[in-house]
């Protein structure tokens, strides 16, 4: 199958994996998500994946405005490795070989982040999961996305949604927003739509990798996109 991009940089939320649970980890739907990458895989996709933790903690978020940001960012990056070894449980057991690389050391528990290394084991079929974020405080895992996707020469950054793409109002609460197909990367800065914070969209452009907003919970979406099917808004220059 004639493939839109080889390498892709897959970012979920923490909440992907919580399901309608909105908490936690909800075992059926990370199966369901392990088995599509899986899927995505076998067509000779290479895989790499950032993953947040907003389904355990996030630092920026109401339960945190008490406490010290980077305390609480990295109770943040710590979600992610939990994060981050569900996914790699869910992915073996589906069948696919993986990798997970911290950006914090806890080398007990799995890799560090070692760039060079992340590439070999793309290169042999390994999905890698980088958890940590970006190891530091007050960076989002969208901009953590966009930093390893840069380091990993991806060639895409798919951002994993609940909705279908990139809206001008929210499409939750707005029932006629209008769903961008394609826009550049000035306008979503310009036009300050929320998809990806602006260092993620910075750095994205920076090296010109575009970002696939889709929703995630149409199953085959990801095939879609890797496809070249017309999935979700595209952001590029
Ligand atoms: P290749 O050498 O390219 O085949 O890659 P590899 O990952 O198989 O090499 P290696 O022999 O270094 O790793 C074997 C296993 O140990 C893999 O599951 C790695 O993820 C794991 N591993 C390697 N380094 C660390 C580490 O620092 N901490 C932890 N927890 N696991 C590690």
């Amino acid at each position: 199958m004639a493939l839109a991009f080889k390498r892709i940089l897959l970012k979920l939320s923490g909440e992907a994996l919580a399901g309608d649970k909105g908490f936690g980890i909800d075992s059926i739907r990370i199966a369901e998500i392990a088995a599509e990458l899986k899927e995505v895989r076998d067509l000779g996709v290479e895989i790499a994946i950032v993953v947040g933790g907003g389904n355990f903690f996030r630092g920026v978020a109401e339960q945190a405005k008490e406490m010290n940001r980077v305390s609480a960012d990295q109770m943040g990056m710590l979600a992610t490795v939990i994060n981050a070894l569900a996914l790699q449980d869910a992915l073996e057991k589906a069948g696919a070989y993986t990798r997970v690389q911290s950006a914090i050391e806890m080398n007990e528990i799995c890799e560090p982040f070692i760039g060079r290394r992340a590439l070999r084991h793309l290169e042999k079929g390994r999905i890698v999961i980088f958890a940590a974020g970006t190891g530091n405080p007050y960076f989002s895992t969208d901009s953590a996305a966009a930093l390893r996707a840069n380091e990993i020469k991806a060639d895409v950054i798919m951002k994993a949604t609940k909705v279908e793409g990139i809206y001008d109002a929210d499409p939750v609460r707005v029932k006629d927003a209008k769903m961008f197909d394609h826009i550049s990367y000035m306008d979503v800065v310009k036009k300050g739509l929320k998809v990806m914070d602006l260092t993620a969209i910075t750095m994205a452009q920076e090296n010109n990798i575009p970002i696939v907003i889709f929703n995630l919970n149409k199953r085959g979406n990801i095939k879609r996109v890797v496809t070249g099917e017309k999935v979700g808004s595209l952001i590029n220059a």
